[in-house]
């Protein structure tokens, strides 16, 4: 087989490079580990920038994205048993969009699918050659059966685990944090209209949503905490403790539909380019969900490369491929700071003293009390420009 962009991993990286290439006439093959139905079963990411929903736009697939999803113009911050509401409409003139990655992710399947591009599903034991040189190949198992492609190039689309960064070797950034996110979804309308990040003394709690009709709600656990400790009553129970009071008298439990545990980790590779191969999405970089970026960094990677991609196709230009990690990590840098920044205002921290809880206090206080703070908040959280 032969490509011009060989793309490895078909999550929402992968899937939106391959729709931008086909746009920009650049034919393009996604060979994925797992299979279409394990990865629609994955429950992530649930807020798209305005940036995000551009992209989203251009490749045509968000006729569903823009009847379904929630069009949000602020969030709401909680702490000392009040909630404080920053508009970030008000502040930047943006807004961003609650549709759940899952949904995402199916909208792109479903256009691949349409346009009649290759996915591999089911390719096994992926292995990167010859990235250093004019003509890379990618080898993968299917079936028990042995395969070669020779492309152009190589994207490395394949999250944090992927084959694609262990072909390299990146210099790395990275924090661990001593906590994790424990999410639930259910079939229950959401607490309130918008987002509510709360700062607790028992810990971080978020209040999300899909739909109208579906809840999505986090809480801060330990680290090596096990979902089986947390049978639903306990999950309510503890999230009632952490809300303020108006919250918890409009809040609609009922059984979780799936419920799961996530580190919480800070993490770039740097560079993303190595000859032809470029690593984007989380093969690159990591954000703790706090800020709601992963996805979203994940979008402005790949219209980066697409364009320079295309720019080397149409106009003989190495330049923007010459460029694409300077500039791709220009952009995650800012969200990585914002993410940390998030996370840092919002979870209590094991063994912090009580100055550090006092001095979160005042970030807090004063992010609702001053606009240029609001403002700053609200422009990453809606999105830097691309
Ligand atoms: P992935 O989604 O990880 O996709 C990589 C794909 O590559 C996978 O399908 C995998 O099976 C495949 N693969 C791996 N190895 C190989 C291999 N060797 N060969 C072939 N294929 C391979 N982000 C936001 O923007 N907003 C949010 O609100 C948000 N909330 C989150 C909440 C939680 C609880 C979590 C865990 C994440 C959240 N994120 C959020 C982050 C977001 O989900 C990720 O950043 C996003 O999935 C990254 O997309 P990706 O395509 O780069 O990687
Ligand atoms: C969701 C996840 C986040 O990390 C976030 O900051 C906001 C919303 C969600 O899954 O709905």
């Amino acid at each position: 087989m032969r490509t011009q962009v060989a793309i490895i991993g078909g999550g929402p990286a992968g899937l939106l490079l391959g729709q931008l290439l086909h746009r920009y006439g650049i034919d393009n093959v996604i060979f994925e580990r797992k299979d279409r139905d394990y990865i629609l079963a994955r429950i992530r990411a649930g807020v798209l920038e305005q940036g995000t929903v551009g992209l989203l736009d251009e490749v045509g697939v968000s006729a569903r994205l823009h009847h379904d999803g929630l069009v949000h113009h602020g969030i709401e911050l909680a702490f000392g048993g009040a909630r404080h509401r920053i508009d970030m409409t008000k502040a930047t003139g943006k807004t961003v969009t609650v549709y759940g990655q899952t949904e995402v992710t199916r909208d792109l399947m479903d256009a691949r699918l349409a346009a009649g591009l290759t996915t591999v599903y089911n390719a096994d034991n992926a292995s990167l050659h010859d990235f250093d040189g004019d003509q890379p190949r990618v080898r993968y198992v299917k079936d028990g059966v042995s395969h070669e492609v020779t492309c152009d190039f190589i994207a490395g689309c394949d999250g944090f685990h992927g084959v694609s960064r262990q072909s390299v070797e990146p210099k790395v950034y990275e924090r661990v944090y001593p906590f994790g996110w424990l999410g639930l979804l259910s079939e229950t309308p959401p607490v309130s209209p918008e987002l509510i990040y709360n700062n607790h003394e028992r810990g971080f709690a978020l209040c999300s949503m899909r739909s109208s009709h579906r809840s999505r709600y986090y809480l801060q656990c330990a680290l090596d905490d096990h979902i089986d400790n947390w049978p639903d009553d306990k999950f309510w129970d503890e999230l009632k403790r952490r809300l303020d009071p108006e919250a918890v008298d409009h809040l609609v439990t009922g059984p979780s539909i799936e419920k799961s545990i996530a580190p919480l980790r800070s993490f770039v590779a740097e560079p993303m380019r190595f000859g032809r191969l470029f690593l984007a999405g989380d093969a690159a970089h990591i954000v703790p969900p706090t800020g709601a970026k992963g996805l979203n960094l994940a979008a402005s990677d790949v219209h980066y490369l697409s364009t320079a991609l295309r720019e080397f196709y149409a106009d003989k230009s190495a330049a923007g491929i010459d460029d694409y990690s300077r500039r791709a990590l220009s952009r995650v840098w800012k969200a990585e700071r914002f993410s940390w920044w998030m996370t840092s205002m919002l979870h209590r921290f094991p063994g912090t003293d009580e100055f550090s809880a006092r001095i979160q206090r005042a970030e807090l206080s004063y992010l609702v009390e001053s606009d240029a703070a609001k403002t700053s908040l609200s422009e990453n959280y809606v999105g830097l420009p691309y």
